[in-house]
């Protein structure tokens, strides 16, 4: 049997991309234009939608470039440590001839300049500037960040280079109530305004002709296999990966099955679980409601002030698991199956 084209692998770019034009180029003309309308993408959505993957596949590109150096920094620990010493590694490697004239341990030292620095920030912006006078950008990616106190040490210190006009540009990605805690710090308002891309759904349409074309099934069999991943990423791969193993050439029951048990023990548990009471009180009341009810109907079953449900739902809605339902006034999910796993797992 051939290879299997489809990944399962959080993360990894896969194999099978269904492309993300409109957001990978918004970050890419961005950062590439001569005077920058912005330095920062915050890229936003469930669990599973494609942030890594949008964000590894932009940086590569990015890095491809003449002129820019990309690093990418791990959340946990010494973020800023760690950016002197990668960009220094980088530079090194691609542009060997460049000298940087910094104090930074284990890191090249230019051979006159003493130890007289000891504060990383002014390494840092020493070497920032150096990049600034030959023409050369950095690209920071950081994937999933959070409220640490690391993260918020980088910030700041990119809230800093913005002021000082440095060449760096920054790509995050990261679940909209992490993203949500980091901004609510006094000193990370700044960050409110950087330009969130929220990670929809993808094309249906495109997921149907891949399934269409490496299962070799006529175009209504690959729609209706499309609908069933309702365009989230990772179902996307889990339907075709099961699919493909099974040596079929379209989902049958056993295969369903499957896929539905893997959406719900790799996705829906994690993010059930990062729900909070209130939210999942509403998120149960939608799915145990049938699909089309009236949001308000669903509200006064639950008897929540109306504050109260409004700011639920909106957190839901922004965390990219609601979406607007096809008549006014309802709501549905945007996961597949997401409405079964509440009410088969958690319902009455
Ligand atoms: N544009 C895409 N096209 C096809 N598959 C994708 C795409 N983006 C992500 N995936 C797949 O979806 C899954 C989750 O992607 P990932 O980037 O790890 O999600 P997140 O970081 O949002 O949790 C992976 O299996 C990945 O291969
Ligand atoms: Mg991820």
């Amino acid at each position: 049997m051939k290879n299997n084209p489809f990944s399962l692998d959080f993360g990894a770019e896969p194999n099978l991309m269904i492309p993300r034009y409109t957001e990978q180029n918004k970050i890419i003309e961005t950062f590439t234009a001569e005077s920058p309308s912005t330095h920062i993408f915050l890229l936003v959505g469930a669990r599973g939608s494609g942030k890594t993957v949008l964000m590894t596949s932009v940086s590569h590109k990015i890095r491809d470039m003449d002129n820019w150096i990309h690093v990418d920094l791990n959340p946990e620990g010494d973020m800023l440590n760690e950016l002197a010493a990668e960009i220094t590694r980088k530079t090194k490697k691609q542009y060997p001839r460049l000298k940087f004239e910094i104090s930074v341990k284990g890191v090249t030292v230019s051979s006159d300049v003493e130890e007289k620095y000891s504060d990383i920030q002014v390494d840092l912006d020493s070497i920032l500037e150096t990049l600034k006078k030959k023409k050369i950008r950095l690209l920071i990616t950081v994937d999933e960040i959070h409220n640490s106190k690391d993260v918020r040490a980088f910030t700041g210190y990119f809230q800093h280079c913005l002021r000082e006009e440095l060449p760096v540009f920054v790509l995050m990605t990261g679940l909209y109530k992490n993203l949500r805690a980091l901004q609510n710090n006094r000193s990370q308002t700044f960050l409110r305004r950087a330009t969130r891309l929220n990670l929809g759904p993808l094309s249906q349409i495109r997921i149907a002709q891949q399934y269409e074309e490496i299962f070799g099934i006529p175009s209504e069999q690959a729609t209706e296999m499309a609908q069933m991943t309702k365009g989230y990423s990772y179902g996307f791969q889990m339907l075709g990966y099961l699919t493909f193993e099974a040596g079929k050439k379209r989902p049958d029951e056993r295969i369903l099955n499957e896929y539905r048990a893997n959406l719900y023990e790799n996705s829906y548990e994690k993010i059930w679980e990062e729900l909070s009471a209130g939210e999942r009180s509403v998120v149960l009341a939608i799915a145990e409601s049938a699909p089309g009810t009236d949001v308000k109907q669903i509200r006064e079953t639950l008897q929540m002030n109306s504050n109260l449900f409004s700011t639920y739902k909106d957190t839901l809605d922004k965390s990219g698991l609601l979406s607007r339902g096809s008549a006014y006034g309802t709501v549905d999910f945007i996961l597949p199956f997401f409405r079964e796993y509440v009410k088969e797992v958690w319902g009455e």
